[in-house]
């Protein structure tokens, strides 16, 4: 008898099981995003669009999907590639679809949630609509929103996941958008060196050369890479030269506001190591190269950010070879190898 009510058993379970494997259901399984102790609070509203297991799985498979461009190859990751703190390698200017080449350099994709706006420019006030530029531009996915769902919808995969990530469970622009956040906003960066000591963790030092690295930076650079995002979230024209072929105006671009002319969001400095090359433009492809701009390059565009730049009556920042040899060694501190290899957000 107790045989045979095990045999039951098996077959009920069975039967449920393979159920369950083929119907799936909405699971809300909250994923905790802890904000760094070191990091100011969360700019993301996370009660309109809780982060979930299945929804941050479904938007890293969306950030590598190549469907989301009109040839089926240029996914976002094409241009944000994590071993380069989700920048394009080697590109100046990113290129996507056709070969067409854009007129920005890519910037990277880490702690997105604490961000005000996105962009160089600020173009995209809010993360869940910034994916809508890059797909919809002809020089880089050039897809529509339309279609994107119709391809989407076809796939078996795509059925499931939206299932499982959404109470409403459909296939459209918004979840889309919104499972891209969930990932983008759990692409935290706060494990570097510099992380670490600050927060006085796993007995982490610095070098003598690292810590008057700090220092200079402190004194010398922190005026807009401020805060623990290095990053004081304003447009400022810090005097590069205009590159003719571009003449991009940057914040310009935005409000036609004249004071705002060749005014860029001020980047963040986290993984700057491994995120060449630099600026809106890529102009530079060291380190070295960006500090002997701010020492002697800095070039009177007619906007340039004077408070901070201008100093008796000349343009830079003075910098000795040491200061240059310190700032080189402490921005490496800034380099967060956890997040550069952390398989949560490589391709599956
Ligand atoms: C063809 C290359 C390319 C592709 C494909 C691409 N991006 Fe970008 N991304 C860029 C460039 C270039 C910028 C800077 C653009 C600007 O400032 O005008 C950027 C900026 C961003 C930013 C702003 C980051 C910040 O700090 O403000 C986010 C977020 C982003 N991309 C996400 C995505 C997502 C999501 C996708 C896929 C839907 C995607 N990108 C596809 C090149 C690309
Ligand atoms: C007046 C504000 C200001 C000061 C001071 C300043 N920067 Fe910048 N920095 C910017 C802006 C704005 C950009 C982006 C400019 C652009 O691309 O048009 C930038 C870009 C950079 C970049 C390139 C980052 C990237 O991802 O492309 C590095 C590196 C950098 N700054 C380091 C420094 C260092 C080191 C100092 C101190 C010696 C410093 N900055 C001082 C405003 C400033």
């Amino acid at each position: 008898m107790k045989k045979i009510i095990f045999f039951l058993l098996g077959i009920v379970c069975c039967v449920s099981c393979s159920n369950e494997s083929q119907v799936a259901v909405y699971e809300p399984i909250p994923m905790v995003i802890e904000t760094p102790s070191n990091f100011p609070d969360i700019i993301y509203n996370l009660d309109n669009n809780p982060i979930t297991q299945a929804g941050f799985e479904l938007g890293k498979k969306l950030f590598y999907e190549g469907k989301l461009s009109s040839n089926n190859a240029i996914a976002c990751a094409f241009c944000h590639e994590q071993a380069f703190a989700f920048t394009h390698h080697g590109h100046n200017l990113s290129h996507g679809v056709n070969g067409g080449i854009g007129f920005r350099n890519a910037q990277p994709i880490q702690n997105l949630a604490y961000q005000t706006s996105f962009m160089w420019d600020g173009s995209a006030s809010h993360l869940d609509l910034q994916p809508i530029i890059p797909i919809t531009s002809e020089l880089e996915m050039g897809e529509s929103l339309s279609n994107i769902i119709q391809k989407l919808s076809a796939e078996p995969y795509y059925q499931e996941q939206f299932t499982r990530a959404f109470n409403d469970g459909e296939i459209n622009t918004e979840n889309m958008l919104k499972a891209l956040s969930q990932f983008m906003v759990a692409m935290v960066s706060s494990n570097s060196k510099y992380d670490k000591f600050i927060r006085n963790e796993d007995n982490v030092t610095f070098t003598a050369l690292e810590a008057n690295g700090l220092s200079t930076f402190e004194t010398k650079c922190a005026g807009c890479h401020a805060s623990s995002l290095f990053t004081d979230q304003t447009f400022r024209n810090n005097g590069l030269s205009i590159n003719p072929q571009l003449n991009d105006l940057g914040r310009y671009n935005i409000g036609n506001n004249l004071n705002d002319l060749y005014k860029f969001k001020v980047p963040s400095l986290r993984n700057v190591e491994v995120s060449y090359p630099y600026m809106h433009d890529g102009r530079f492809t060291t380190l070295e190269a960006v500090l002997e701009f701010y020492n002697s390059g800095i070039t009177d565009n007619g906007n340039v950010d004077e408070s901070l730049l201008k100093d008796d009556g000349t343009y830079g920042i003075d910098l000795s070879d040491y200061e240059k040899e310190s700032l080189i060694a402490f921005l490496k501190t800034l380099t967060d190898y956890e997040f550069l290899n952390d398989e949560r957000f490589a391709e599956f």
